[in-house]
């Protein structure tokens, strides 16, 4: 038995104690997800109360069907000023789309969205498969590596300056900020606090200076066809029917946080989990017919992005619980993926499973992740590139998790091709 198999079977069944576990100390997932405490959460017939690191109190959803609920509900949910909680919690200004509430939101959504058209998706299929089959290439050449910095991270990265058509000449000094921008927090990429933050404003910078040119200077990439867009209708709402330089530049760098981090664990945690469940790897080896089945249960699995939260801005109530105007409640992802009342024996890695309601883009409504087609896409050019590689592959030392409460991440995973 696989060693999370063997920590998913010791189930429990003390009674919830709210002060049990911290879940805003990043210590709480320093072994992985508490998945044995949220278990014992989900168990508990009413909603446990937190505190964020601020001294904000909190409400934490951990079942599917309040985190969907909550997610739904825009109108009694708001997603400003800010849906981060802990060391995360900024109020940037100004605010990037996931902060934003109905009408501002809807009009960025709406125009953005042509950047993620069928169409445009299609197109970049190719490109994605040439970077996984180099970097693969690469690790392969080298014999030792580091899964984590060798490939799950330059993989989206290398996508999004695709995405974005950044020139190539500017790429590499790119790559460079963008390797400090994931890990917040952590000190080995965050140093004091600062650093991630310094080299976010730099791709922001760098952002709003390419819109502003395209803006005087159009072609047919990213940036002008964001440039280029209008929406019908905006003037009834009082707002502009097109986006500034400004904007675009903002949004291109949202999509350089939104788009790198989720998709880096998602690879790091889609290979550990294979190797944990070889049965698993034999089975998809075999039918490549289940590489869709398989893209989305590592989505589920690993569940990259821990959680979000919500502010209500009038009285209601979750799960019978009164929630009061002002307070926030926090979408535990990671534990409706795990929702026995959802999913069969969910703490089985299972590469077949159908249907696969999880929750890790969001738990829908105006919000949901709007590049969950391209890390779909990502994701399953990695696995079908990779999974005949796995089984000559070996890992030589315990994977390394960064501090955070906000990420399932994994930072080091050295391996070699025995
Ligand atoms: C495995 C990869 C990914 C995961 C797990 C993920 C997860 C999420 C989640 C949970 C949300 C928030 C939903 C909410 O607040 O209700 C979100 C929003 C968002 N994601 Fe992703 N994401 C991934 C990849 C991407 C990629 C590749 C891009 C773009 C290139 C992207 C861009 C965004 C943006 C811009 C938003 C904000 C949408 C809005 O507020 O309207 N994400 N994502």
């Amino acid at each position: 038995m696989t060693t999370q198999a063997a920590t998913t079977q010791a189930v429990t069944t003390q009674a919830v104690t709210t002060q049990e576990l911290d879940l805003m100390d990043p210590k709480t997932f320093g072994n992985g997800i508490p998945h044995d405490h949220f278990r014992r959460l989900r168990r508990s017939d009413r909603l446990i109360r937190g505190t964020d690191t601020d001294g904000e109190s909190l409400w934490h959803l951990v079942r599917h069907r309040d985190v969907a609920a909550v997610s739904r509900d825009a109108r009694t949910f708001s997603s400003s000023p800010t849906t981060m909680t802990s060391i995360r919690k900024v109020d940037p200004s100004p605010p990037i789309i996931t902060f934003l509430d109905s009408p501002e939101h809807t009009r960025i959504r709406k125009l953005t969205f042509k950047a993620f058209a069928p169409a445009r998706l299609a197109a970049l299929q190719a490109p994605i498969r040439r970077i996984v089959d180099t970097l693969l290439a690469q690790a392969r050449d080298k014999g030792t590596f580091d899964l984590a910095e060798d490939i799950a991270l330059r993989l989206p990265f290398e996508v999004l300056l695709e995405l974005l058509d950044i020139p190539h000449e500017d790429r590499d000094s790119m790559l460079g900020w963008a390797r400090q921008t994931v890990n917040l927090g952590d000190e080995e990429y965050d140093g004091d606090g600062t650093a991630g933050q310094d080299s976010f404003q730099k791709i922001y910078e760098y952002l709003l200076d390419f819109a502003r040119h395209r803006a005087e200077h159009p072609t047919d990439d990213c940036f002008s066809l964001l440039l280029d867009a209008r929406l019908n209708g905006a003037g009834r709402l009082g707002l502009p029917d097109r986006l500034t330089a400004d904007e675009v530049g903002l949004f291109a760098s949202t999509l350089i946080t939104a788009g790198s981090e989720t998709t880096y664990c998602s690879v790091t945690g889609g290979v550990l989990a294979l190797l944990d469940f070889p049965d698993q790897l034999d089975r998809l080896r075999a039918d490549r017919s289940l590489l869709p089945s398989a893209t989305n249960e590592v989505l589920r699995w690993v569940t990259p992005v821990t959680h979000f939260a919500r502010r209500a801005v009038t009285d209601t109530e979750v799960a019978g619980q009164p929630i009061a105007e002002g307070e926030r409640v926090v979408m535990w992802y990671s534990s409706a993926n795990r929702d026995e009342e959802v999913f069969t024996d969910p703490d089985r890695f299972d590469v077949a499973r159908t249907p696969n309601p999880h929750l890790s883009f969001g738990g829908g409504g105006p919000h949901v992740c709007i590049g969950n087609g391209l890390a779909v896409m990502e994701l399953r050019q990695f696995l079908e590139g990779a999974v005949d590689l796995l089984p000559q592959l070996e890992i030589t030392a315990p994977p390394v998790r960064p501090e955070t409460n906000f990420m399932n991440s994994v930072k080091h995973l050295h391996m070699r091709f025995r």
